[in-house]
């Protein structure tokens, strides 16, 4: 079982997903996805067809949207406005738009504020939750007791996203998909506000020749020695 917050950050591609939601279900905790609620606010932003290249319309519109993000680690769930929004969220037009939303100071302004809520809810309820995104060691909860930073090389990130992309049924080119990979990790670690780096006291784990089992081992493996 596990106690407190697990912060689980890095770029796209290692596999951080698929291993956050089974160590969550397998110690019995909760899950928060970061991503997706970055990820609804750009669809409302899109949906509202404001300027990505008007911070102060995007900002309205993430303080309009009604976000409702579910942190059960065997049906991770996204609302937005009522709707359930979570097959939408992963299209193209959205993790195209994404990274300059959430680099709007007041959206990440929100959403912290937003996630801190949920973490503390989920602690007081199941005493445990693994929380995955970008800034969660260094922003979100930097007081948490265990900071994981996954990293693999470009390729194999492109080539794992590649792989979820067919099997959820959409059409992609590795080429295309190793350019979105890199085009998003570079916006993403040079923003101003809370960038994608590894907090000074997160163990790095090199996902390259790791498949899903064995990412989940190491996690497990990394939570024994901090429980
Ligand atoms: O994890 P996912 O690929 O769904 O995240 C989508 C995007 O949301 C990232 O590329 C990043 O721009 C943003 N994000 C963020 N901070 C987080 C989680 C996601 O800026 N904590």
């Amino acid at each position: 079982e596990l106690r407190g917050v697990v912060a689980l950050d890095g770029p796209s591609g290692t596999g951080k997903s698929s291993a956050a939601r089974r160590l969550a279900a397998g110690l019995g905790a909760r899950y928060l996805d970061t991503g997706a609620m970055y990820r609804a606010v750009t669809l409302a932003v899109l949906r509202a067809g404001v300027d990505l290249a008007d911070p102060a319309g995007v900002a309205k519109v993430a303080r309009d949207a009604v976000l409702v993000q579910g942190t059960d680690p065997n049906r991770s769930t996204t609302f937005l406005d009522g709707e359930d929004v979570g097959t939408e969220i992963r299209g193209p037009e959205v993790t195209l738009a994404v990274s300059p939303v959430s680099a709007v100071p007041e959206v990440r302004a929100q959403l912290v504020a937003e996630q801190r809520r949920i973490i503390a809810e989920a602690l007081a309820e199941a005493g445990g939750i693994v929380v995955e995104g970008r800034d969660i060691g260094t922003a979100v909860v930097p007081d948490a007791p265990l900071k994981v930073y996954l990293t693999a090389d470009a390729e194999a990130r492109a080539q794992r996203r590649a792989k979820q992309d067919s099997a959820s049924g959409r059409q992609s080119t590795l080429d295309a998909t190793l350019a979105d990979v890199q085009r998003r990790d570079t916006y993403d670690s040079t923003r101003a506000v809370s960038p994608l780096r590894a907090a000074g006291d997160a163990v790095v784990l090199d996902t390259t020749s790791l498949d899903l089992a064995g990412t989940l081992a190491a996690l497990m493996d990394l939570v024994g020695d901090h429980g």
